[in-house]
């Protein structure tokens, strides 16, 4: 399994650097064949040691430049970063992401040989709709990107369950999954209210490769309770 976790913009570097001890000392129980990723802000980026894998929540699709507030490649390089989220909910939606810009900071990391977490997720609008609105929404998401990429996972995190406390069924699941399986042979993560009282059965789906974790990673113990449980 994956556990992957998502600061979003929690965390200082300060509390970073704690919860990074915390993490390591509990990863030496986890399994060999897990795999963890922590995406903290960018502020709290560094040079870390320990049995994860540290990724960006975001970057902009230039090498360097004049583009204020953001950074490159150049920056991510500095600090060894080739792990990075794309297309995150909260991106599209509160910063107006389109599937053109995404795509397009899709294809710049993957020509750089990033590995790239790429988020899809549907609103509860289209959920109501039903499974087949569903996956035909899904698809508008993977426009302009590569599917055959070596390097990238697919996070399926319906939007009406992030944050919210209330992650999909075991069935809408399992449906999505399947059918994102008939897309891409990539590894597909869930996302979307993923804490220590769901994860034993949305881990146990065939399906499901990993999780993409927000608010139950934020704090190092409880994370270690999901990837240990
Ligand atoms: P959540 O967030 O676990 O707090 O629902 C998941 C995500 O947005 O990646």
């Amino acid at each position: 399994m994956i556990y992957a976790g998502n600061f979003k913009t929690n965390h200082t570097r300060s509390s970073t650097i704690d919860y990074i001890k915390e993490l390591n000392f509990g990863l030496k129980d986890k399994k060999e064949e897990d795999k963890v990723y922590i995406f903290p802000p960018l502020t709290a980026i560094d040079f870390y040691r320990g049995d994860f894998t540290l990724g960006v929540q975001n970057a902009y699709p230039i090498e360097s430049g004049a583009v204020t507030g953001e950074v490159g490649a150049a920056q991510l390089e500095e600090f060894k970063i080739n792990t990075i989220l794309i297309g995150h909910s909260e991106r599209r939606e509160l910063l107006n992401e389109t599937q053109e810009f995404v795509s397009k900071k899709f294809n710049f990391f993957k020509k750089r040989g990033f590995e790239i977490i790429y988020c899809i997720g549907e609103p509860l609008e289209i959920r109501e709709k039903g499974q087949d609105g569903v996956i035909e929404y899904l698809k508008k998401q993977f426009m302009g990107i590569d599917i055959d990429y070596s390097n990238f996972m697919i996070a399926y995190e319906p939007i009406w369950a992030i944050g919210t406390g209330r992650s999909a069924t075991v069935e809408e699941i399992i449906a999505t999954h399947n059918k994102l399986k008939e897309l891409s042979n990539r590894p597909i993560l869930y996302g979307g209210s993923v804490k220590e009282t769901n994860i034993a059965e949305i881990s146990s789906i065939d399906s499901v490769d990993g999780v993409l974790v927000g608010g139950a990673s934020l704090n190092a113990d409880n994370f270690l309770k999901l990837i240990l449980h």
